[in-house]
């Protein structure tokens, strides 16, 4: 599985801040993800937590200002800063966001900081006092307009016992921004791709609605995979249970019509729309707005039919051109290569996914998927059971192909 942080070059400082010890967490993270983490702790920050402690989670070195002043010391930072791709500072307090606004590089972190070129993410953590200060106010309205990127700080509980902004953000939080930023000079760059996900909810009353198991676990894998090659992604979302990928640009709807109007104000210049949605094809007629009582007897719930999302969106396309294609997904418990190829053909798609979700392993509401692609030419790939990420893996690469998009771009 290949994500934005294999290979990448990070640097991770650190700073005096008692959340620094979520930083191991981090650092670790970074490192079984595939990232090459370069640890660099200011004084304060060791005194919080040991650089061996980032030593044993990286496999490499951690820096500490002893390293500025070794026989290597006076090119150190030099080759950290010029290799790395990211520089991450989690946890920052006050005094090193004061430094890195005014060009102050007095320790190998902030040396290291001013000569880098690379994108730099900062996680600010520190007393909430120190944070509304005028001065750190300014310091980071001034880093924010060198494009660096401030995650938090976040509300709750601080180190001096009292409740205010001031936590860093959670080390999962910072994992999802740093694959962003990470990600956004991959092969789909500049490129909008859309993907639906979820079950929709047709509502009978207030309480009550008809549904299905989808739980969007392909549609969020989907919207991952296609960030991660550096696409725009808008994620048009039926109620799951799922948390957003970072940087995804979230719609969340309800209903089939919600979704239907959310797709077609979306796909202008798209590139690609992916339909992993399971959209009921029946509704309630006239939903009610009062709970339906039982005293009442058994209800009569007449249905409508919803729109067929694809089928509209390839009206939209045949007009204006957009999206440049389609992929859509079957899911079947018969049959299941002759009405996915139909499915293909009527919806228009260039590419179907389809799946048996008669098979206890895979399809709904699991983690596992075993699908066949089809192609608008003929074309059929079988892939074996796999990890739903595994499965976007491989939708995305033929997204890629039939965009004409080189993969190592
Ligand atoms: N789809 C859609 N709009 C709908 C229903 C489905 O755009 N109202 C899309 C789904 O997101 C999927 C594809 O059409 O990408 C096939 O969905 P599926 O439910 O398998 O097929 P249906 O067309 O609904 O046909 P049936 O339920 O009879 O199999």
């Amino acid at each position: 599985m290949v994500t934005p942080f294999q290979n990448r070059r990070i640097i991770l400082g650190l700073t005096g801040s008692i959340a620094a010890y979520k930083s191991a967490d981090l650092a670790s993270k970074l490192a079984q993800a595939g990232a090459l983490v370069d640890v660099i702790l200011t004084g304060s920050a060791a005194q919080f937590i040991s650089p061996l402690t980032f030593q044993s989670v990286t496999g490499r070195i951690a820096y500490t200002d002893s390293d500025l002043w070794g026989s290597e010391g006076h090119v150190q930072h030099i080759g950290l800063a010029r290799e790395a791709q990211l520089l991450v500072i989690a946890p920052v307090t006050a005094n090193t966001i004061a430094k890195l606004a005014h060009g102050i590089a007095d320790n190998l972190l902030t040396i290291t900081a001013l000569a880098a070129r690379c994108p730099v993410v900062i996680a600010p953590a520190m007393d909430g006092g120190m944070f509304t200060h005028p001065a750190t106010q300014s310091n980071l309205d001034i880093l924010q307009e060198r494009e660096v990127t401030i995650l938090g700080p976040a509300e709750g509980h601080l180190a001096s016992g009292m409740t205010g902004m001031g936590r860093m953000v959670e080390p999962q939080v910072l994992l999802g921004h740093i694959r962003y930023t990470l990600s956004r000079r991959g092969p789909l760059h500049n490129k909008k791709i859309i993907v639906t996900a979820g079950g929709t909810f047709e509502p009978i009353d207030p309480v009550r609605g008809i549904t299905n198991r989808s739980s969007g676990k392909q549609g969020y894998a989907l919207a991952q995979a296609a960030l991660d090659r550096g696409a725009d992604v808008t994620l048009i979302s039926a109620p799951t249970q799922l948390i957003a990928p970072s940087g995804v640009n979230l719609i969340s709807i309800i209903t089939a019509e919600e979704m239907k109007s959310a797709v077609l104000q979306s796909i202008p210049e798209s590139s690609a729309l992916i339909m992993a949605a399971a959209v009921a094809d029946y509704r309630p007629e006239s939903p009610l707005g009062k709970k339906v009582k039982k005293s009442g007897g058994i209800p009569e719930i007449p249905l409508v039919g919803t729109p067929d999302i694809l089928t509209e969106v390839a009206g939209e396309k045949s007009k204006h051109g957009y999206p440049l294609m389609t992929v859509g997904f079957a899911a079947e418990s018969h049959d299941l290569l002759n009405n996915a190829r139909q499915k293909l053909e009527e919806k228009n798609l260039d590419l179907i996914v389809a799946n048996d979700i008669s098979a206890e392993d895979a399809g709904i509401a699991v983690d596992d998927n075993r699908v066949t692609i089809l192609d608008a030419g003929g074309g059929q790939e079988d892939l074996p059971l796999m990890d739903k990420f595994d499965v976007a893996q491989h939708v995305l690469e033929r997204v890629l192909g039939l965009l004409g998009v080189p993969h190592n771009e």
